[in-house]
């Protein structure tokens, strides 16, 4: 089958800067796929709602994290990329699917239960059916791949869940979602403080932002956990040494891990002159993406072309889909 034709969709919320672990786990899997697939990307203001009511740095966060994502290679030529707000037929086929999903099944998410505990003060309807709402972006364009982290794979589930029951009770519509990530493992970045990934929530000075300065970049990575080193040759790596190696191993030369890694393996490493190395190599690789963005960010005309652009391109395709919808469902009377 022609790749052009397979549809992929994925969704960003607007919380949050984007991280080295967003990057490789996330963002750089996009930017491969814009080439080979009919793509569309959205940033997920609706869904941020939920839990954050407070939307006065609502718009610098969407502008943020569209100038983040077009630094680090999504090409609005090549994919859609646009704002979920922006394409009233979302809340439209939102609302059809409500009356599909169940209330006991919704109540039984895990990423409900785990927002309930950590905001008992608003636990909104919204909150309830975030799954139905990223249900509706994904099979807005029919999608059928869908890139996301492990943490999205009960959301898909129930996209497939909601996505048979419509095909069974008005007509074949949808083809059912997949989560999807071309092939491979999904890379994980270890964090800086050798303890599990790179994540916005956990300790800020273990993750690498792409907005974050040289100075900043720098001074986290020398920071970074090790030892007095290896008192024997061929002594196996603690974890926490383990990391620093897989993030050399992201942004440093061939030549440079080898380098490293023979000096550890016959105990001579210095780990300041490791950790420099890794700094410089990282401030190489972030560098360019953040002074990118940052120029972007304060060119809203062209970031406000880029989304009326993305908007019309999703909204063509969100209507092709709720004339299929209505049609399906009998909802045409004339
Ligand atoms: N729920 C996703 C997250 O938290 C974001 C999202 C919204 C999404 N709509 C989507 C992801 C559609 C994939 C498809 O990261």
């Amino acid at each position: 089958m022609d790749k052009k034709k397979q549809i992929v969709m994925s969704g960003i919320r607007p919380t949050g800067f984007l991280h080295l672990g967003n990057y490789f786990g996330a963002v750089r899997n996009y930017v491969r796929l814009q080439q080979e697939y009919s793509c569309y990307f959205m940033v997920a203001d609706l869904h941020s709602l939920t839990t954050h009511p407070d939307t006065n740095e609502l718009k610098e966060h969407v502008y943020r994290v569209l100038s983040e994502n077009i630094a680090c290679g999504l090409d609005p030529e090549q994919a859609v990329l646009y704002c979920q707000s922006h394409v009233p037929e979302t809340a439209e086929l939102y609302l059809l699917l409500n009356m599909l999903a169940y209330v006991g099944e919704l109540e039984k998410t895990v990423t409900f239960k785990d927002k309930v505990r950590q905001h008992p003060d608003n636990i909104n309807a919204g909150l309830l059916t975030y799954p139905v709402l990223q249900t509706a972006d994904i099979i807005l364009h029919r999608a059928a791949l869908v890139p996301v982290g492990k943490d999205q794979e009960q959301h898909l589930e129930m996209a497939r869940n909601f996505v048979k029951r419509f095909n069974h009770r008005y007509g074949e519509v949808f083809p059912e979602p997949q989560a999807f990530n071309f092939g491979e493992e999904l890379l994980k970045v270890p964090s800086l403080d050798g303890t599990g990934k790179m994540s916005k929530s956990e300790n800020q000075y273990a993750t690498l932002y792409l907005g974050d300065s040289d100075e900043m970049i720098k001074k986290k990575i020398m920071r970074a956990k090790t030892d007095a080193g290896p008192s024997a040759p061929n002594t196996p790596k603690p974890d926490y040494i383990v990391n620093l190696f897989q993030l050399m191993q992201l942004v440093s030369a061939p030549a440079t891990l080898a380098q490293f890694e023979s000096a550890y393996i016959d105990a001579s490493i210095r780990y300041g002159d490791m950790k420099s190395q890794l700094a410089a190599d990282m401030i190489r690789f972030i560098a360019p993406i953040r002074e990118k963005a940052l120029s972007l960010q304060q060119d809203k005309d062209h970031l406000q072309r880029v989304m009326r652009q993305g908007a019309e391109k999703a909204r063509e395709s969100a209507a092709r889909t709720l004339q299929l919808v209505k049609e399906s469902m009998g909802l045409n009377y004339y």
